[in-house]
Order: structure tokens, then C-alpha cells, then sequence
């Protein structure tokens, strides 16, 4: 059977015959036969904007692996710079290249003391700490005006490098912001995960000890959310690049498109969600409130798994090793069991709605004592190597500049009516 589709114009009787290569088919063949008639795919959903090499998602089946490697695996042996290493070069590291990488991430943590004092310090006392992340990271752009020089690999590379050291420490300078706290310097002699809990938690103490199993539950997490293919923020991050803005302005873009309820903030929401169930005992009439129409069952469902989100396993385990260090949340037996009961249930089942990352992530960040504001901060640190990952891929592949057609449904040509003849 030919790996191809053929396509009839009726209008002409006119067929094209299109191979299907790497499981697409190219639109631009289809243009040939139907020069201005579009492909109508709002949000995407049967598209594939790019060819990728980083990310596979096999949504039926439940499987991630970046470059290859089950992210399984990963989250048990890696670690998150090992693991953005791996996004940005496709291999994963020797010692010594890691050794290399680790060492230029670390003496890149530290921002320009006018970001904190004149730009941070700006920000009302309330500021959500994702609001001041989006601003701070857009505004690096002005400390790095040669980050513009995009078709400079070495300056690409720096670039990145800044992006993936600073984040931490930007969500960190939000976090203490909006708690009144001083700002915490980066300690370069702790690990990644340690130096972010440092600069999140440090009061007093000469050096931050954070504890292992907590520093360790950080570094999967990142691991977990370092990339994900092409969400919604991956794509802006592709889509603001193809106009070859600087990667600072692109990220910012992505964590922009992060922010919202429906992607990143969804571990937000569950967390709301939880709390306002409140117990077991109303699991069941909130799911069937869900079924009704009455709101969404939050950390349920996806756009591409049709199946258990292979990283909500590996938080729901993680989420206990979490609790033996910080003891457990009352949320956990009310997820577990909102779980329980929508698995169970027909109209989950027959729209194959599982549990997402976002499901069980909220429970442990509270847990570990962060606010809720700053879950969706905490996604954006580790995404920030996927979504520049993405973005330099779409320079070395030379993406054109992003810019779908429309379907016009307005009105015709009408003359303009000045206003004192209008109704
Ligand atoms: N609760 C109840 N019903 C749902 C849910 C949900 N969480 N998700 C989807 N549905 C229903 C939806 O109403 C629709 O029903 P019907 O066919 O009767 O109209 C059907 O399932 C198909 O849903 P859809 O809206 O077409 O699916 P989508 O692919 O457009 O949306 C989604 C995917 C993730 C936005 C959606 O499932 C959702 O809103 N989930 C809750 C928010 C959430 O947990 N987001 C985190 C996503 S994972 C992290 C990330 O990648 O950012």
C-alpha cells in the first residue's frame, strides 16, 4: 500500500498525490492543487507546525522521552542541567562536558543589580510573582542588547545559558518580593535545585541546608516539566522567535502563554479546586457538578494524552517521598479519591480524560511551603531549557516567520457612514 493520499479538486476533477513523510502530509503540496482554499484547524489541534528531533509525546500509548530517553528513566537517574544539557545537544553528557555546562550555568545565576533594586523594586507590593517573572525576563533583554544578534552561535549559546541560570533566581526575587523578604544572592557553591531553595527560603543562617529529599523532589519536577513538544507555550516561543526577537523576549512570550489556567496555572487551580471540595465525602457530588457543566475537573484531561500522563505517576510517587520530609497534605487523600471516582466514571472514561502532571504537583509544592501564586513560576524555571531548546532548533532549521491564514467570515465591502447618519 503507498505511503501516500491522494486529493481530488470536484470543482476540476484535478488529484494530487501527497507522500506521508514522518507521519505528516506536506500542506504546501496541497496548496499546489487548491492555491486559496485553507486548511480550517483552529488551535492547531491536526497540525504539525515543525519537524523536531527533542520531544516525543505518544499520547495514546502515555509515553515522553526527550532525545530518546523515557523520561522514567530520567526522572529516576538524571538530573534537571544533565537533562537540559540533553534538550540542547541532543546527547546526554559525558562527565566532563556536564561538569562544563554545570559550571557555566553556575556562574551565570546572578543578576544585574539594577534588575532587583530600580526594576524588581518597582512592583506593587501584591504583584503576582508570574506577572513579575514575565516583566523580569523580557526586561534582561535591555542588560543583553547583543542577545538580538540571533545568527551568533556563541552569543546564542550565552544567551541560553543566562536564560536556564537566572530564572531561579528571578522566581526566587518575585517570590521574597511578594513576601516582604529581602532578596537571597545565589550561593554558586550548592547545586541547581539547592541554590533555588536557598534563595527561596534563606533568612538568617550564614548557608541554606536544604533537605535532600526536598532538593531532590525539585530536580525531578524540573526534570518532569523541562519540556513537553508543542504546547501552547512552546509554540508562542516558536512562533515569537520565527520573528527572530531575542530569546528573552521569546521566553517571556512563553511564560506569558504559560501563566494561564488552562496550561501552567492548572496546578493553581486544582490546588482551589481541593481545598474547595474540602473531603472525601464531597468528591462525588463535585464530579457530578463537573459532568453537569458546572466547571472543569482540573489536572484532567489533555490535548494530546488520551491516557495516564506518564508524569502524574511519577509525581503521585513523588509526592510521598515529599510528604515524609514534610508530612502529608489533607489534600492527597481528596485527589486520590477524586481520582479514583472519575476513572471510574463514563463520562471521563468514554472522553479519555486522565490525570495530567498538573494533578498531583500543586498538593506537593504546598507541601513543601510554597504559595500558590508560585506554582506557575515554578513550571516556568525548568521549561525555559525546552523552550529554548525549541527555539534554537527553529533557527538551525531557519523556520519562516509564523503566519497563518484565516478564514474571513465578516462583512463584504461596505461605505463608511459618518457618524450623525449612523442609528
Ligand atoms: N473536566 C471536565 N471535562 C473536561 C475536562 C476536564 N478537565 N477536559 C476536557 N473535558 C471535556 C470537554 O468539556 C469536552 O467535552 P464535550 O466533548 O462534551 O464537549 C471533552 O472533554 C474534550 O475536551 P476538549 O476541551 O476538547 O479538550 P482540549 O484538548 O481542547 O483541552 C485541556 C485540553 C487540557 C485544555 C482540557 O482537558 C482542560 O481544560 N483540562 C483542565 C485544565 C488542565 O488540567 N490543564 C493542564 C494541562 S497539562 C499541563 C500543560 O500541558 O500545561
Amino acid at each position: 500500500m503507498p505511503e501516500s493520499v491522494t486529493v481530488t479538486d470536484n470543482r476540476t476533477g484535478q488529484s494530487i498525490e501527497i507522500p506521508i513523510v514522518e507521519g505528516g502530509v506536506a500542506a504546501s503540496e496541497f496548496s499546489k492543487l487548491l492555491p486559496g482554499i485553507w486548511f480550517y484547524d483552529p488551535a492547531f489541534g491536526a497540525t504539525a507546525e515543525c519537524e523536531s528531533a527533542i520531544t516525543f509525546v505518544d499520547g495514546d500509548e502515555g509515553i515522553l522521552r526527550y532525545r530518546g530517553y523515557p523520561i522514567e528513566q530520567l526522572a529516576e537517574h538524571s538530573t534537571y542541567l544533565e537533562v537540559a544539557y540533553l534538550l540542547l545537544n541532543g546527547e546526554l553528557p559525558n562527565e566532563t562536558e556536564l561538569a562544563g555546562f554545570t559550571e557555566e550555568i553556575t556562574r551565570h545565576t546572578f543578576i544585574h543589580e539594577n534588575m532587583r533594586k530600580r526594576f524588581l523594586d518597582g512592583f506593587h507590593y501584591d504583584a503576582h510573582p508570574m506577572g513579575i517573572l514575565i516583566s523580569a525576563v523580557a526586561a534582561l533583554s535591555t542588560f543583553y542588547p547583543e542577545a538580538k544578534d540571533i545568527s551568533d552561535e556563541a552569543a546564542r549559546h550565552l544567551q541560553i545559558v543566562r536564560l536556564i541560570a537566572k530564572m531561579p533566581t528571578l522566581a526566587a526575587a518575585a517570590h521574597r518580593f511578594s513576601l516582604g523578604m529581602p532578596f537571597n544572592y545565589p550561593d554558586n557553591s550548592l547545586s541547581f535545585p539547592e541554590n533555588f531553595l536557598s534563595m527561596m527560603r534563606k533568612v538568617a543562617e550564614p548557608r541554606y541546608e536544604a533537605d535532600p529529599r526536598l532538593a531532590r523532589a525539585i530536580d525531578v519536577l524540573f526534570i518532569l516539566h523541562a519540556d513537553h513538544e508543542q504546547n501552547c507555550s512552546t509554540t508562542t516561543m516558536r512562533v515569537v522567535g520565527s520573528s527572530h526577537a531575542d530569546p528573552y523576549s521569546a521566553t517571556a512570550a512563553a511564560c506569558a502563554a504559560l501563566y494561564g489556567p488552562l496550561h501552567g496555572g492548572a496546578n493553581e487551580a486544582v490546588l482551589k479546586m481541593l481545598t474547595e471540595i474540602g473531603s472525601i465525602d464531597n468528591v462525588e457530588a463535585f464530579v457530578k457538578s463537573v459532568k453537569e457543566g458546572h466547571g472543569l475537573l482540573y489536572g484532567f484531561g489533555h490535548r494530546v494524552y488520551k491516557n495516564y500522563d506518564p508524569r502524574a505517576k511519577i509525581v503521585q510517587q513523588l509526592a510521598y517521598d515529599v510528604f515524609e520530609s514534610t508530612g502529608k497534605s489533607p489534600l492527597l487523600d481528596i485527589a486520590l479519591k477524586l481520582e479514583e471516582v472519575a476513572l471510574s466514571d463514563e463520562y471521563f472514561i468514554s472522553r479519555r480524560l486522565y490525570p495530567n502532571v498538573d494533578f498531583y504537583t500543586g498538593i506537593i509544592y504546598q507541601a513543601m511551603g510554597f504559595p500558590v501564586a508560585m506554582f506557575p513560576v515554578l513550571f516556568a524555571i525548568p521549561r525555559t531549557s525546552g523552550w529554548l531548546a525549541q527555539w534554537a532548533e527553529s533557527l538551525e532549521h531557519k523556520a519562516r516567520i509564523a503566519r497563518p491564514r484565516q478564514l474571513y467570515t465578516g462583512a463584504a465591502e461596505r461605505p463608511y457612514v459618518p457618524l450623525a447618519a449612523r442609528a
